[in-house]
């Protein structure tokens, strides 16, 4: 959440941020600002609204200079106005300060500031750090800004500049991330890779508790104590391209359509020359995979459904029990780790808040940390003592796509890995699982041939109020995901049941007309969803479903049909997620909403 920018260098400070920030406001869009240095002052521009409200004053306002930092905003303490948006000053604007994350102890140091004749503008904790870094100010940027940080609780990533300081940018962190991009004669700050690329792929990874100095000639990283860190520099692979929409009208349709080529990079590496399933380096050899007892997921949001669907495949795969739990849940409840207990932690940015936790405390009590992450070199990357990494490239949309279903692959992959292992499926099941597994990315290509069966779904449906998704078994994650894709873009009351509870309770709100879609991909469970959606019909329900061509019993039944890839049973979540991910990207685009950035989201929740 909140997106961080800064530069010092030759150029243009002012082009580099709003285009850096424009990268970013999958991170959070409510406000915007800059701060850049020209001349012996800075000069703040920030405004309430999407980055083109900031645009705008610009134009009537603009700033000059060759460093500054910028921001773009989701709102924690303060709503969205002029005076909440970063950046936030002192009291005589001579330091200026960009952060994302919550300062827990903002009301004690607003206090302690206030009994010191410091006054408030906002009601942000931000501002109290600029205030604070003033206070401890004695000539020495740096060494205010470390004595500031001793007395602050909570969560930061920050960049601070000062007029007295034209050369330099100060950042640090503390479990919220930021990332310092390498350049010749010029240095980048910023929260995401994505607002780098185009300068730098030469990046270092700033860890909790450093503070970097940033000037035009290089970067200076300090840990707690101020003693000189030597840190690696990181070449990221991904290229400009990648964090582009390249002619689609959203990033979320090209992430869609992104998703075989996601896939089959995600599946290329573990595939060795000889055709065989190759997993290595995860720690889970021979003796390990045989050690697994118990297998505990935690993730938040659509990652926790993949978490779900893990649940479903390595039970049947492996006939080990699996506890799946959402991160915020999981870290509040006192856990119990055991031996024997293999802890997944699921996350496309790597940096959640609650799974970063949740894996700390799980890593505390003594579990080995296996992550599936999409991006590399993120905390939950470095944290994990092994990494499976997604290869789906940068996710710009809020709403996540093939994030996930890369996800599902490399639980399927694992899934696979260990029942070889341990000898947990027949042998000729086990080579079909895996020559279907191979198949995936083909299968989901002829997916997307369904887009316009699903955009004409969409359009007749997109202005209903209320929306139920239907599955059992493998279906009933991808109907909870499949609601939430629906309600987090398009704001329909969505909600999803696994289909053998609607009778206690769900049927009640099953009225004419009522939107009942219905996912039914197990074969041997036809017959129970053709119930269930006789029940729903009988009440008056409109029924789409999601299903294979060979599923005679609801096919007859549908009022509406969305006809899914025929695969084996594990993996059908892979297929039958995107017709859901499509019918919810187009229900947004009906409606008249800005897909990629919802209303009260951000991509990367990083406070709690
Ligand atoms: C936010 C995003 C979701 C995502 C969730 C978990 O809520 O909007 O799309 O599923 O965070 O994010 P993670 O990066 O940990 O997968």
């Amino acid at each position: 959440m909140c997106g961080i920018v800064g530069y010092i260098g030759e150029k243009s400070a002012v082009d580099i941020l709003i285009e850096g920030l424009s990268m970013l406001e999958y991170r959070g869009y409510d406000s915007a600002g800059v701060a850049v240095y020209d001349n012996g002052a800075l000069d703040v521009r920030k405004k309430k609204g999407r980055l083109d409200m900031l645009r705008q004053l610009l134009e009537k306002e603009p700033v000059q200079g060759t460093m500054g930092i910028g921001h773009t905003r989701w709102a924690t303490h303060g709503a969205p106005s002029d005076e909440n948006s970063h950046p936030h000053t002192n009291g005589a604007g001579t330091i200026a300060v960009v952060h994302n994350g919550i300062i827990e102890n903002y009301s004690r140091l607003k206090e302690y500031l206030g009994a010191k004749g410091y006054s408030f503008r906002s009601q942000t904790d931000t501002e109290v750090l600029a205030h604070l870094i003033d206070h401890y100010y004695m000539g020495d940027l740096l060494s205010a800004v470390q004595d500031a940080l001793r007395h602050v609780e909570g969560s930061y990533a920050i960049c601070v500049v000062s007029k007295d300081h034209p050369g330099e940018i100060i950042a640090a962190r503390k479990d919220s991330p930021l990332v310092l991009g390498s350049g010749q004669g010029e240095n980048f700050v910023a929260s995401d890779v994505p607002a780098l690329l185009k300068h730098t792929r030469d990046v270092y990874f700033l860890e909790d508790y450093e503070v970097a100095r940033v000037t035009r000639e290089g970067i200076d990283i300090f840990d707690r104590y101020g003693i000189p860190v030597e840190r690696e520099v990181f070449h990221v692979e991904w290229d400009v391209q990648a964090a582009e929409r390249g002619g689609y009208p959203h990033f979320m349709l090209k992430e869609i359509h992104e998703e075989p080529k996601a896939l089959q990079d995600t599946l290329s590496p573990r595939i060795n020359a000889q055709g065989d399933l190759n997993i290595e380096g995860l720690g889970l050899e021979e003796e390990a995979v045989r050690a697994v007892r118990r297998i505990v997921i935690v993730a938040c949001g659509t990652a926790s459904y993949a978490g779900q669907v893990g649940k479903y495949v390595f039970e049947k795969s492996l006939r080990i029990p699996v506890e799946v739990d959402l991160a915020s849940e999981y870290r509040y409840r006192d856990p119990v780790v055991q031996e024997g207990d293999l802890f997944l932690v699921i996350s496309q940015s790597g940096e959640t808040a609650d799974t970063l936790a949740a894996m700390r405390l799980a890593k505390a009590r003594g579990a080995r940390i296996l992550a599936i992450t999409n991006v590399v070199g993120s905390t939950i990357s470095r944290e994990a003592d092994a990494v499976m990494y997604t290869w789906a490239g940068p996710e710009i949309a809020v709403a996540s796509t093939k994030a996930f279903t890369t996800q599902l692959l490399c639980i399927e992959l694992l899934a696979l890995h260990m029942a070889r292992i341990r000898g947990s499926m027949e042998q000729a099941q086990w080579q079909a699982l895996f020559a279907a597994v191979q198949a995936i990315p083909a299968k989901v290509e002829a997916m997307l041939e369904a887009e316009d069966t699903v955009k004409r779904c969409a359009h007749r449906h997109s202005n209903v109020s209320d929306a139920y998704f239907l599955g059992r078994n493998l279906d009933y994650p991808i109907a909870m995901e499949g609601s939430l894709k629906l309600k987090e873009i398009s704001y329909i009351h969505s909600e999803a049941f696994a289909a053998g509870e609607l009778k206690h309770g769900p049927i009640a709100l099953i009225e004419e007309g009522t939107l009942v879609l219905a996912i039914a991909t197990q074969k041997e469970l036809y017959e129970k969803m053709a119930s269930n959606i006789k029940e729903v019909k009988a009440r008056g329900a409109h029924v789409l479903a999601m299903c294979p061509g060979d599923a005679a019993l609801i096919l007859d039944l549908a009022d509406e049909v969305i006809e899914l890839e025929d695969t084996q049973a594990l993996l059908t979540p892979l297929i039958s997620v995107i017709p859901a991910q499509l019918l919810a990207y187009f229900c947004s685009v009906e409606r008249g909403y800005d897909v990629d950035k919802p209303r009260n989201l951000a991509k990367s929740v990083t406070v709690e």
